[in-house]
């Protein structure tokens, strides 16, 4: 490979997962919020795919304590594999495989402390080795085609620059987001001028929010580890990226496709509705039950 190409290619994606998750008590008191389902997938898995589906092949994992079940997720199964090829279940032995692609690496660094999402980066520095990479945070669910971090890998290529996935939210809905000030380039970019992290409606400078996807360039680093305290006392990413507006270029991408907060407890039910609905096995069975179900809200459960 060429000294170009390098360049032009996004090669790792962090994925921050060591968040408490406080608002899915109980069900994350000990286990993740990465690891509930959307229909028969953990979110981790769909970000996961998503990455790899962009041609990034090395996942760097930030972890935190209760985070385990991540990292057995993404490792062999010896009884499991055995068990199902003793049964000559095939397919599911493909499907179990498949979570992990022989071409892709995956490697794990602790957060020590929640501190904040910026903080949670910076642990993945030394892993990142001073390259462009990606950031996926797997509690937003994104379903496009092509899959929004191929979206972004491709404009990386072409920009060669930070880009942040944005989209519009409701306007009361501004300080539940980082918020994008800028100036249209087209359609779908924008050049970003500031950024502030979960203004008040009355004071955010658009409606135009900040979704969990970024490509970023090493850059930042320096510049999250020196920023104060942000919102919420946490060390936050958001901070950082605004400071390296001083010396950089970094645009906002208004992404195709669809997002779910799966970090809600409303998103997560939004996204296994609509997944549901258009799963392979279950989908059309799974429609028919909830037309009859709106049709007679006395129909009893499955
Ligand atoms: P959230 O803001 O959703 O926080 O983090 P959270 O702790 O996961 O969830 P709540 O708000 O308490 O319910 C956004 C992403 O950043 C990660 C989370 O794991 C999530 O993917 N994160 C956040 C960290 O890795 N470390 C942190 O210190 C904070």
């Amino acid at each position: 490979m060429t000294r170009l190409e390098v360049d032009l290619v996004v090669k790792k994606a962090v994925f921050p997962v060591a968040g408490l998750g406080t608002r899915f008590l109980p069900a994350t008191k000990a286990s993740p919020k990465e690891m509930l389902a959307v229909v028969d997938k953990p979110l981790i898995q769909y970000a996961v795919e998503e990455a790899y589906a962009a041609g990034i092949r090395e996942m760097i994992f930030v972890t935190g304590r209760n985070k385990r079940s991540i990292e057995d997720h993404f490792d062999t199964a010896y009884e499991l594999e055995a068990e199902l090829a003793a049964t000559g279940k095939d397919e599911l032995m493909a499907l179990v495989h498949s979570i992990k692609p022989d071409d892709m690496d995956c490697v794990y660094v602790r957060q020590p402390r929640a501190l904040g999402l910026g903080h949670a980066i910076l642990c993945a520095e030394r892993l990142v080795q001073g390259e462009a990479f990606a950031v996926l945070l797997a509690d937003d669910l994104m379903i496009g085609t092509p899959p929004i971090m191929r979206q972004m890998t491709e404009l990386f290529a072409a920009r060669q620059c930070s880009i942040l996935a944005v989209q519009e939210v409701p306007e009361d809905q501004t300080n539940r987001y980082g918020i994008v000030k800028g100036e249209p380039m087209s359609p779908d970019l924008v050049n970003i001028k500031g950024l502030i992290e979960k203004p008040h409606p009355s004071a955010a400078p658009s409606n135009l929010a900040v979704a969990g996807r970024y490509i970023l360039t090493p850059a930042v680093f320096d510049l999250i580890r020196t920023q104060p305290r942000g919102a919420g006392g946490e060390i936050q990413l958001t901070d950082g990226i605004a400071a390296l507006l001083a010396s950089e270029q970094v645009l906002a991408y208004r992404y195709h496709g669809q997002r779910y907060d799966c970090g809600s407890k409303l998103g997560l039910m939004q996204a296994s509705v609509v997944l549901g609905e258009t799963h392979p096995e279950l989908g059309r069975e799974f429609s028919a039950w909830l037309k009859n179900r709106q049709e007679s809200a006395s129909l009893p459960a499955f």
